[in-house]
C-alpha cells in the first residue's frame, strides 16, 4: 500500500492502482464517462481530468496511477475549471433532450451536466445527427446521443468475446455501429445497455414504457440457468418493468445473460392461467380454489398411489420441490421427478447429494485446464462461460468432446466433436491415455484393454494431466445422452486420473436444489436413500399411469421423450396440473388446472451449482387468483391430512429442510461398474443428436418475445453436414421429414458443418420438434 491525498484527506492505496480507484475505495467521488471498473481503460472522455500538485496540466484520474505521496485535488478551482471544459466539449454535439430521453433520470451524462454544465450553450452551429443503427430486438438505438466512451466497443472485445460494435470515421465523423448493420449475437448483448452512461443504448422492450423514477427496485435472483444470477427487478405497481443486473461479484460481476434480462418479458406477454379451471364432460369451467382444490383431492384419491406419476420443472422453487415431494409421498405416491430430459437414470443411487459445480464460479477463471463435455456453455450457462473465457485468456485450455462442434468466443485447446456413442469411446480413449502415463485405472480395466487412444484423446489427457489445477464438467446436454450412466462413470474416472475436480453443469435454476428437496422415485429430502425407489420421469410416461401431478412442467416441450408424454397424459384418467401459462395442450390433457405465482410473484430460494442457496421474497403479487405454489401445496397437504403442512411462510420451508440437509449424512458418489462400451455408431446409419436452445428452455422464457425475434431463437430445423446431406439428397432450404420410430416431424435442412458425421441435429424444446421421440438416438430422415 501507498499513501496518497486526495483533496487533503490522508489515504492508503493499493500499489499500482489508478487515482479513480483508489478516490473510488475513499468513496471520493470523479466525474468520469469512459472508465469501468471491468473494462480496459481507453481515456478518452477527459472527463475524469483532476489537480494533480507538481503536474503542470490536469492528469486524467482514470489512467494516473496514484504514486507515493501524490497529492490530488478534485475540486479545486484548477480541476473545476478543466472538468467543466471537457463538459463543454461534450455538449457541443449532444442534443440534450433529455425529457423526451429515454435515458431520461438514470443518465450519467444528464447528472454531471447537472454538476459541470453551463447554463447557456456558447456553440451556435447545428448540432451533428447520426443516423440510429439496427441491432436487432433487444438494443435500441439513438447514436446521436453517443459521447463515443467506447464502453459498448471494449464490452464486445473485453468481455462477450465477440467484436461486434465498433467505431468508424474519425472526430466529428465518428460513429459506433456494426459496420454491417446486423443484430448483435451475444447472448451477454444486453449489458451494453446498463455501460452506456447516454441514452443511445437502451432497452428496445422496455424503453418509453417507464420513468426510473415511477420505479421500485426489488431484488431477485434468476430462474433460469443454474449459475443464480443476482438481478435488480424494477416495478411498477404490480408490472415487472425491466430487469437489471445487481452485482455480485462471487456469481455473476456487474454482467447478466440476455435470457435472465429479457425473460421477465414472458410475464407480461404469455397468457397466463388466472383463475382455477375444471373440465366436467369434457368442458372446461371456471370454478373457485375451494372447489378446484377438492376436485383435485377426490380425482387423485381414486388413483392408486402407484399409479399415480408426479412431475416437477427443476425451475420451481425450493420450497415447492420440496413440498411437492412431500406432499406426493405423503399420499404414497413414489414416482416423483424434476428430471425431465434425463433419459438414462441407471446411475442414479450412485450419484452425489446434488450436480455441484465442485468449487467456486470464482475458481472457473483461475483454472489452468477444463475438460466440458455435453456442454454448450456458452449459450446454456453464459456466465460460467464468461469465467471460463477469462481463464482461456490467462492461457487455460479448454477442452470439449461434444455432440455438435459449437462456437465458443475463447480459443478451444482441443475439441472431439462425435457421434453418442463415439463420444463414449472417445472418454474411453482419454481415460486409457491417462492409464499408460501411470495413473491408476481402478475398475475400468477390461473396459479400456482394448482401447486404442488417438492424438486427440492423448492430448486432452495431457492437458489434465499437465495442468495444475484442471476441472471435468458434465454440461447440460451429457444429460440428454442415451448412457448417461457410462458418460458420467468415464467423465468422472478421468478426473480422479487426471487429479482434476469433477463437477456439473446442470440445466436449471434449482436443478441442484431439487435433489436437495427430493423431487426424486429414489431419494427423499437431504438425500435419503428409499427402499423402494419409484418410476423415474421417463419410465412414468413409457408405462402410462392412471393419473398425473405436474407442476410447471409443459411436458410436450420440457420432457426427454416429448410425444410418449403429450400421449400418456391423453390416456390418463386424471391429470392435475399447477401451472403459471395457459397452453394448448394442457386443455386436451388436464382435468384441473390450478393457477400457481409465475417468476417474480412469489417468495422462495434457488440452489445454484455451486450449491449456494439463495433466497428471495416476491416482487410482485400474482396474476388474478393466482397463489405461490408453495401456498397451493400447503392446502393441498391439509386437504390430504398430510401431518406438519401448517407453514406459515416459505422461509419456514427452507429452514425445515436447511436443518435436515446440515444433519444429513454425507453422501459420496461413486463410479458405476462399466465393463463395455456400446458399439459406436455405424457408418451408414443416422443419429440425432439434440441439444435446448438458449429460449426454450422453461415455459417463462418461451413466452418472452424479444428473444423469441433473436437469431438464437430461429432454430427449428434438421441440421446436418455436407456429406450427410449430400447421402441424404438434401440442401439447405428443403423439406425434410424426420422419423424416430412412429414419431415425425417434418423440418426446414440446414446444411451445417458442425454437426458430425452421420447424425442430424434436431433441436429439442421447440413446438416444431415436440412430436419427435428422445433426443439422441437412432432417427430418419427423408427429403419431405
Ligand atoms: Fe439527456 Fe442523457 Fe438523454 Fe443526453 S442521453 S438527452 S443527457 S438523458
Ligand atoms: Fe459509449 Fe454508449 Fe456511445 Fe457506446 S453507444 S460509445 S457506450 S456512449
Ligand atoms: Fe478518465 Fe474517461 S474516465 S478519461
Amino acid at each position: 500500500m501507498i499513501d496518497i491525498e486526495i483533496n487533503g484527506i490522508p489515504i492508503k492505496a493499493r500499489h499500482g492502482a489508478m487515482v479513480i480507484e483508489a478516490a473510488d475505495e475513499a468513496g471520493i467521488p470523479i466525474p468520469r464517462f469512459c472508465y469501468h471498473k471491468k473494462l480496459s481503460i481507453a481515456a478518452n472522455c477527459r472527463m475524469c481530468l483532476v489537480d494533480v500538485e507538481k503536474a503542470a496540466k490536469p492528469l486524467p484520474a482514470c489512467s494516473t496511477p496514484a504514486t507515493e505521496g501524490m497529492k490530488i485535488h478534485t475540486n479545486s478551482p484548477k480541476a473545476i475549471m478543466a472538468q467543466k471544459g471537457v463538459m463543454e466539449f461534450l455538449l457541443i454535439n449532444h442534443p440534450l433532450d433529455c425529457p423526451i430521453c429515454d435515458q431520461g433520470g438514470e443518465c450519467e451524462l444528464q447528472e454531471l451536466a447537472m454538476g459541470y454544465g453551463r447554463d447557456v450553450s456558447r456553440y451556435q452551429e447545428k448540432k451533428r445527427v447520426v443516423k440510429d443503427k439496427n441491432l436487432g430486438p433487444l438494443i435500441s438505438t439513438d447514436m446521436t446521443r453517443c459521447i463515443h466512451c467506447t464502453r459498448c466497443v471494449r464490452f464486445g472485445q473485453e468481455i462477450a468475446g465477440l467484436m461486434e460494435l465498433g467505431a468508424t470515421g474519425r472526430g466529428e465523423h465518428m460513429e459506433i455501429g456494426t459496420y454491417i448493420e446486423k443484430a448483435m449475437v451475444s447472448e451477454l448483448s444486453g449489458n451494453v445497455i446498463d455501460l452506456c452512461p447516454v441514452g443511445a443504448l437502451t432497452s428496445k422492450p422496455f424503453r418509453y414504457t417507464a420513468r426510473p423514477w415511477e420505479m421500485a427496485s426489488r431484488d431477485a435472483v434468476a430462474p433460469h440457468d443454474c449459475i443464480g444470477s443476482n438481478l435488480h427487478l424494477h416495478v411498477r405497481g404490480n408490472r415487472v418493468m425491466r430487469v437489471v443486473p445487481r452485482e455480485n461479484e462471487q456469481i455473476n460481476e456487474t454482467w447478466i445473460s440476455d435470457r435472465d434480462r429479457y425473460s421477465y418479458l414472458g410475464l407480461n406477454e404469455g397468457e397466463r392461467l388466472e383463475t382455477p379451471l375444471i373440465k366436467r364432460n369434457g368442458a372446461w369451467h371456471e370454478t373457485d380454489w375451494r372447489t378446484a382444490l377438492d376436485v383435485a383431492v377426490q380425482g387423485l384419491k381414486k388413483i392408486d398411489p402407484a399409479q399415480l406419476g408426479a412431475l416437477i420443472s427443476p425451475h420451481a422453487t425450493l420450497e415447492e420441490l420440496y413440498l411437492f415431494a412431500r406432499a406426493l409421498r405423503g399420499i404414497g405416491c413414489t414416482n416423483i421427478d424434476h428430471r425431465l430430459r434425463q433419459s438414462d437414470f441407471s446411475a442414479q443411487n450412485s450419484a452425489p447429494l446434488y450436480p455441484g459445480l465442485g468449487q467456486s464460479l470464482e475458481d472457473l477463471e483461475r483454472l489452468d485446464a477444463a475438460l466440458l463435455i455435453g456442454s454448450n456453455v456458452r449459450k446454456e450457462q453464459p456466465i460460467a462461460a464468461h469465467r471460463l473465457r477469462k481463464a482461456a485468456l490467462n492461457g487455460a485450455r479448454i477442452l470439449f468432446i461434444n455432440p455438435v462442434d459449437y462456437d465458443f468466443h475463447f480459443d478451444v485447446a482441443e475439441k472431439i466433436i462425435a457421434a453418442p456413442a463415439a463420444m463414449l469411446h472417445a472418454l474411453a480413449g482419454v481415460a486409457k491415455a491417462l492409464a499408460q502415463s501411470g495413473a491408476r485405472a481402478e475398475g475400468l480395466d477390461t473396459l479400456l484393454r482394448d482401447v486404442k487412444p488417438t492424438e486427440a484423446q492423448r492430448a486432452i489427457a495431457k492437458h489434465l494431466q499437465d495442468a495444475g489445477n484442471a476441472t471435468v464438467l458434465l454440461g447440460s446436454i451429457a444429460a440428454l445422452h442415451p448412457q448417461y450412466a457410462v458418460l458420467e462413470t468415464l467423465a468422472r474416472a478421468i478426473a480422479r486420473m487426471s487429479g482434476a475436480k469433477f463437477g456439473y453443469l446442470p440445466e436449471a435454476a434449482d436443478s441442484a436444489g431439487a435433489w436437495l428437496a427430493g423431487a426424486l422415485p429414489h431419494r427423499a429430502a437431504a438425500g435419503q436413500a428409499l427402499a423402494q425407489a419409484g418410476l423415474d420421469a421417463v419410465a412414468m410416461f413409457e408405462q402410462g399411469l392412471k393419473g398425473y401431478v405436474l407442476l410447471g412442467v409443459e411436458p410436450e416441450l420440457d420432457c426427454a421423450q416429448p410425444a410418449a408424454a403429450t400421449q400418456a397424459l391423453r390416456n390418463a384418467e386424471f391429470v392435475v396440473a399447477l401451472a403459471a401459462f395457459k397452453n394448448v395442450a394442457m386443455f386436451e390433457y388436464a382435468d384441473v388446472l390450478l393457477p400457481i405465482a409465475a417468476f417474480a410473484e412469489t417468495s422462495g430460494t434457488f440452489v445454484n451449482a455451486e450449491g449456494r442457496w439463495q433466497s428471495f421474497a416476491g416482487a410482485v403479487t400474482p396474476r388474478g387468483e393466482a397463489r405461490p405454489a408453495w401456498k397451493v401445496l400447503r392446502v393441498l397437504g391439509n386437504l390430504f391430512n398430510i401431518p406438519g403442512f401448517d407453514y406459515i411462510s416459505s422461509e419456514q420451508v427452507r429452514d425445515e429442510l436447511r436443518a435436515l440437509v446440515d444433519k444429513a449424512a454425507p453422501i459420496s458418489a461413486s463410479e458405476t461398474a462399466v465393463t463395455a462400451l456400446p458399439p459406436p455408431e455405424q457408418a451408414g446409419t443416422l443419429t440425432r443428436v439434440a441439444h435446448v436452445p438458449p429460449y426454450a428452455g422453461d415455459a417463462l422464457v418461451r413466452r418472452a418475445t424479444a428473444l423469441q425475434q433473436t437469431p438464437d431463437a430461429d432454430e427449428a430445423a434438421v441440421y446436418m453436414n455436407e456429406t450427410t446431406a449430400a447421402q441424404l439428397r438434401l440442401t439447405t432450404g428443403s423439406f425434410a421429414v424426420a422419423r424416430q420410430g412412429k414419431q415425425q416431424a417434418a423440418l426446414p435442412v440446414c446444411v451445417d458443418a458442425r454437426v458430425p458425421d452421420g447424425c442430424v441435429l434436431i433441436p429439442a424444446g421447440l413446438p416444431e420438434t415436440a412430436s419427435l421421440g428422445a433426443p439422441f438416438g437412432p432417427i430418419s430422415v427423408a427429403r419431405a
